[in-house]
């Protein structure tokens, strides 16, 4: 049997309008989806949900990924799947992202082929297609490479650098579940609808994320706070935020945070904050009072990658 594990993510700024080619800049974090394959009659297999039909909608990203190998690999078309995965589901971390791109990468090894993290992150956005409709591929390009990153149009560049010193990413998930495909058509709409004035809503965000790329540079946290108020204020222009983001990016601003903003699709999923080290014990503590799981980010680097361990 061959395992396989990949990291979920944290967008830092850009989601949304990096669906429509704009740039975004994410990290990858240490929360892991871990999917082991061996061969065998074709079975799917999760700990959180328990065995999948292969007909069913929750097996469609997987079996695209397996029709891609086979097709494109000369891999077999049935193998025994097992998934497992610590990236809370629906909440903008990557979790499905994370777990396409361990199964593309466990499958390629279990098939024997030489492959690339090229080809990993390419079978594993075909899967994502089914999931959201319209991927950007910034999600299982963070899974697949790992580190703080640089989006675009299906390009990316690693940032030779990481956040300030002294300095923390505070996660607050919501525990509120939405279907990201649901909330990136919504804003597709609104950003149709509004023609001309949704042009210049993106044109700005744009522009933020390149400054947001000088700001981590230069290390300067209280412009990368500021930056990210204005990425929040964008996505709730645009429809993207829901009542309790809009609390939670307060809750940590009163309480010390340079910056928050809602994180991946929105509309519930997480709120993350930025924070010199010394403030994040009273946001932290700030935080325990509202019903929310608070998270301080641990970065991974490596992306996905081979594991011996089994399921
Ligand atoms: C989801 O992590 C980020 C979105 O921008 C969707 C995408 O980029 O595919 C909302």
């Amino acid at each position: 049997m061959t395992c396989s594990i990949a990291p979920g993510k944290v967008i830092l700024f850009g989601e949304h309008f990096v669906v429509e080619g704009y740039p975004a800049i994410g990290l990858a974090v240490g929360l892991y989806a871990r999917t082991c394959v061996e061969e065998g009659d074709l079975k799917i297999y999760s700990r959180q949900l328990g065995p999948i039909d292969p007909s069913s909608k929750e097996a469609k990203p997987y079996m695209r990924i397996i029709e891609e190998a086979s097709i494109r690999y000369g891999c077999r078309d049935r193998y025994r799947i097992y998934i497992d995965s610590e990236i809370p589901v629906g909440a903008g971390m990557g979790s499905s992202a994370a777990v396409n791109v361990s199964l593309a990468h466990s499958l390629l090894e279990t098939c024997g082929v030489e492959f690339t993290k090229e080809d990993v992150s390419r079978i594993a956005y075909l899967g994502e297609i089914m999931v959201h409709g319209k991927p950007s591929g910034v999600d299982n390009t963070l899974s697949t490479y790992g580190g703080l990153v640089y989006y675009r149009q299906g390009l990316f560049k690693r940032l030779n650098t990481s956040l300030p010193e002294n300095t923390a990413l505070i996660v607050a998930d919501t525990g509120v579940k939405r279907d990201t495909g649901l909330v990136v058509r919504e804003v597709l709409e609104r950003y149709r609808r509004l023609g001309g004035l949704g042009k210049v809503i993106y044109e700005v965000a744009g522009r933020l994320v390149e400054e947001a790329v000088v700001a981590i540079e230069k290390g300067d946290v209280s412009r990368l706070g500021e930056l990210m108020i204005v990425n929040h204020g964008l996505l709730f222009a645009m429809g993207a935020s829901a009542w309790i983001n809009d609390y939670l990016v307060h809750k940590m601003i009163n309480n010390g945070a340079q910056g928050a903003k809602l994180s991946g699709a929105g509309r519930g999923g997480i709120v993350i904050g930025i924070a010199r080290l010394e403030n994040t014990g009273k946001i932290m503590e700030a935080l325990k009072t509202e019903k929310v799981n608070v998270y301080l980010v641990k970065p991974d680097h490596e992306g996905v990658r081979s594991i011996n361990t089994r399921i």
